[in-house]
C-alpha cells in the first residue's frame, strides 16, 4: 500500500489506540481528494479509533498521518484547529445537543467559526438543513424525531462550514433498508455538489457497495489492515478471506 503527495489523507506506519494499549498496529494508506472510503470490521476493532485519528482529534500512537497537505503528529495547535475548521464530523450516535432544536444544532458551529450576522447563520443553517430534507422539521428538538432524521441532522452540522473533509461514523446504522438508501443518496449528493471527501465507518454491506471507492478492512486477529481496496473486489472469493467474509456474510470455517 502506497501513499501519493496528492492524497487529501494518509496515514504511515500509524499505530492507533488508548493510554499504552495498541489496537491496530502498522496502518498505512492514502485517499484523494473527492474519494469515498470505508473503514469496516469488527465490533471492538477500532474504527471510531482510527476515524478520530485521521481527522486529528486524537494523536496516534505512533506513525504519521497527514489531512489537507498537513502533518498532523507535528502540527501545531493553531495549524490544528484550523485543519478541524476545514472538516466536519458525525459522531457514532449522532450526538446532537438534546436542548437545542436542529437550527440550533446547526447554528451552532456556525456561531463559533463564521463571523456573520445572526440573520445570515439562520439562513445558512436553514439551507443545510433543507439539503438534508429537514426543511419541516428545523424548529424540533433530537427527541422529537427519527433516527434516520437524527442521522440527516447531524450530517447537516457536520458540513455547517462547507468543510472539504467528512467523518462520517456509522451514519446509516439502526436505519430501515430505505432511510439508509436515502442517505446513501444524500452522502453522494454532498460529493458531487461540493467535491467533498468523506472517511466513513459502516457495517451496512449494500450502503458500502453503493457509495464507497475504497475500503479499509481492519483484521483484530493481525492487529492491522487485512485488505484496502474498491469494496467490490471482495465480492470475488480469493483475494482477501475475511474481508470477503464480511462482505458475502460467509462463514470462514
Ligand atoms: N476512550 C477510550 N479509552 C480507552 N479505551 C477505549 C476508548 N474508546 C474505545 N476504547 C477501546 O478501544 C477499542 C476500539 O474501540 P472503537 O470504539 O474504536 O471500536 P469500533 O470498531 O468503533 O467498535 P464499534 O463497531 O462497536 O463501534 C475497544 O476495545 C474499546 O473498548
Ligand atoms: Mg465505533
Amino acid at each position: 500500500m502506497t501513499v501519493a503527495s496528492t492524497d487529501i489523507l494518509t496515514c504511515e506506519a500509524m499505530s492507533i489506540g488508548h493510554g499504552e494499549k495498541v489496537i491496530m498496529d502498522n496502518l498505512t494508506f492514502g485517499l484523494a481528494p473527492g474519494k469515498i472510503l470505508a473503514v469496516v470490521g469488527p465490533s471492538g476493532c477500532g474504527k471510531s479509533t482510527l476515524m478520530r485519528a485521521l481527522g486529528g482529534l486524537d494523536e496516534p500512537l505512533a506513525g504519521t498521518t497527514t489531512l489537507l497537505g498537513v502533518n498532523l503528529v507535528t502540527a501545531s495547535r493553531q495549524e490544528r484547529a484550523a485543519i478541524l475548521r476545514r472538516t466536519g464530523f458525525l459522531f457514532q450516535g449522532s450526538a446532537l445537543f438534546s436542548s437545542l432544536t436542529l437550527l440550533e444544532n446547526v447554528e451552532m458551529p456556525m456561531q463559533e467559526f463564521l463571523q456573520a450576522p445572526k440573520r445570515e447563520i439562520r439562513q445558512l443553517a436553514e439551507y443545510k438543513l433543507a439539503l438534508v430534507g429537514l426543511a419541516d422539521a428545523m424548529d424540533k428538538l433530537p427527541s422529537e424525531i427519527s433516527g434516520g432524521m437524527a442521522k440527516r441532522a447531524g450530517i447537516a452540522r457536520a458540513i455547517a462550514l462547507d468543510p472539504e473533509v467528512i467523518f462520517l461514523d456509522e451514519p446509516n446504522a439502526g436505519l430501515d433498508p430505505v432511510s439508509s438508501g436515502r442517505l446513501d443518496e444524500l452522502i453522494l449528493r454532498i460529493r458531487e455538489s461540493f467535491g467533498t471527501t468523506v472517511v466513513l465507518v459502516s457495517h451496512e454491506v449494500p450502503s458500502i457497495l453503493r457509495i464507497a471507492d475504497f475500503c479499509v478492512y481492519l483484521d483484530p486477529e493481525i492487529g492491522t489492515m487485512g485488505a484496502y481496496a474498491p469494496p467490490k473486489t471482495f465480492l470475488q472469493a480469493g483475494n482477501h478471506a475475511k474481508a470477503h467474509a464480511f462482505f458475502t456474510q460467509a462463514r470462514l470455517d
